[in-house]
């Protein structure tokens, strides 16, 4: 019965015309740009362009860098330090292994692009002809797209002390929405963003009596949209979170867990451990997903916020913002973003090369978008594999340096299409020596945890499911 009506609906999405596009976000960051002979480089006329395009999205006011790179003022005095970075590929940001797999939203650049900034950098970083060079790149405000959002959400005001280890805020907000939508993109943020750890934000399941509530009122563009069944999604089995531990080792897990299942694995996706909505991780931005994708949100959605804050010393407030873009049509393919993950795990003191892996079987034929691996300070490197159901095993991500501070998430430049049955893995390896200068304490056994100096080994995957396929 679920089945069938999963089935019509898909029906209907594969015929359906697709969304529209939002004005474009940004000029894509595609590679290959820039091939220009690297001597005589200069500013305007070519490392301007490449910065603008592959370095201005964040170093700019009000992005996510400490510092603006847009001026020749700007970055005259750092050209050492720029060829440093570039050449060492520590910027852009981007920390996947560059031979396997092909990502839409890959930020590095190409050895021709690298070899001209550095040549630029060690040669004077000259500034060229002013005259010659592009149009200043402009940014839209407040959110990353021109076009308004549809649905603006925000969090009241939470206190942050100046000191001490807080546990996770859960935060309920409604969202009045009359009819169901397809969120095709989103942008999440916060206020004092150097007190906020991270974001999550679940969708609430649909409670007897709520759902039936009022149909409130929504932007006043919005045309009533007929009522779609909520797509089909796996259940989650919570066992699945001790795989890995020996059955002598499950009750020493489980107790750990008690407190953390009584507080917050009961919110939303378990906590997080299960997927998540959306999210506001660090390293990420705002999100878009393909015309004709989206996250599927019911009449009267309700979301749970999940909030991390970090004291920094100073007490402050903070609150957060989700503004939505909607798909014009009714209809969408439905994106979900789940999770491998296991809790079952006891990094030892001193360990350099500590493996933990999961997997998950996927119960029915499925479209990969995007994998974001998860780890804390002690993780090292990440990888995911597909075991497809011939037996034949697929490399679909490799972090060989996986860095807590930039939390990415790879989307895919093609969609992947994953049969029934195939089963996702993930190893992960842990450095909880004192060689690694992330590592806050090497003497401890690390284990599962909501905080930074525990640990976490979670796989997102964003996903369209396939029931019936
Ligand atoms: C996705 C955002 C982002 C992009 C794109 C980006 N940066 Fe950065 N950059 C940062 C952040 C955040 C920092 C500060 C934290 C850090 O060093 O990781 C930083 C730091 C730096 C630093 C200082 C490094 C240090 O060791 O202190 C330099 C130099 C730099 N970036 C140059 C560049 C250049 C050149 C580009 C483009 C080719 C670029 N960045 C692209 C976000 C970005």
């Amino acid at each position: 019965m679920q089945r069938l009506r999963t089935r019509q609906l898909f029906l209907a999405l594969f015929t359906a015309a697709g969304g529209h596009d939002l004005p474009a976000q940004e000029t894509p960051l595609e590679q290959g740009a820039g091939k220009k002979p690297p001597a005589p480089a200069t500013w305007h006329e070519s490392i301007e362009p490449l910065f603008q395009r592959h370095c201005q999205e964040c170093h700019r006011p009000g992005g996510s860098a400490p510092f603006a790179l847009i001026e020749h003022a700007d970055v005259e005095g750092l050209a050492p330090m720029i060829a440093e970075v570039v050449a060492q590929r520590r910027m852009p940001p981007w920390h996947a292994d560059r031979t396997i797999g092909r990502f839409a939203n890959d930020r590095s650049l190409d050895a021709a692009t690298v070899a001209t900034i550095v040549a630029w950098a060690k040669g004077g970083a000259p500034a060229g002809d002013p005259q010659r060079a592009p149009p200043r790149r402009s940014w839209p405000e407040p959110w990353s797209f021109a076009a308004p959002p549809d649905l603006v959400v925000t969090t009241p005001p939470q206190a942050i002390p100046a000191e001490g280890t807080l546990l996770y805020q859960y935060v309920h907000v409604e969202t009045g929405l009359a009819a169901p939508r397809f969120v095709r993109a989103a942008e999440l943020r916060s206020t004092r963003p150097e007190l906020v750890h991270h974001v999550l934000v679940f969708l609430d399941e649909p409670r007897a009596g709520r759902d039936a509530a009022k149909p409130a009122a929504e932007s006043p563009a919005a045309t009533p949209l007929p009522t779609l069944a909520r797509p089909w999604r796996p259940a989650f089995n919570q066992l699945e979170l001790m795989q890995g531990a020996k059955p002598e080792e499950m009750p020493r897990y489980f107790e750990r867990l008690q407190a953390m299942i009584r507080r917050d694995l009961r919110h939303g996706e378990a906590g997080g451990l299960n997927g998540y909505f959306l999210s506001g991780l660090a390293g990420g931005g705002a999100v878009t997903f393909a015309p004709d994708e989206g996250k599927f949100m019911p009449a009267g959605a309700r979301f749970t916020f999940q909030l991390h804050y970090q004291p920094n010393g100073t007490a402050g407030e903070s609150s957060s913002t989700l503004a939505l873009w909607f798909a014009d049509g009714p209809r969408a393919r439905p994106l979900d973003t789940r999770a491998v993950a296991t809790v079952a795990f006891a990094i030892p003191p001193g360990a350099a090369n500590h493996e933990v892996t999961a997997e998950c079987r996927l119960p029915v034929a499925a479209s990969l978008r995007s994998l974001q691996p998860h780890m804390h300070l002690r993780g090292k490197d990440f990888t995911y594999i597909a075991r497809h159901p011939d037996g034949r095993e697929e490399t679909l991500l490799h972090v060989p340096a996986y860095d807590f501070d930039w939390q990415h998430e790879y989307r895919l430049a093609e969609p992947m299409e994953l049969a029934e049955g195939t089963v996702l893995r993930v190893v992960a390896h842990f450095d909880n020596s004192a060689a690694n200068p992330a590592n806050p304490d090497p003497s401890q056994t690390v284990w599962f945890g909501l905080q930074t100096m525990e640990e976490m080994l979670i796989g997102y995957f964003e996903v369209v499911w396939k029931p019936g396929e």
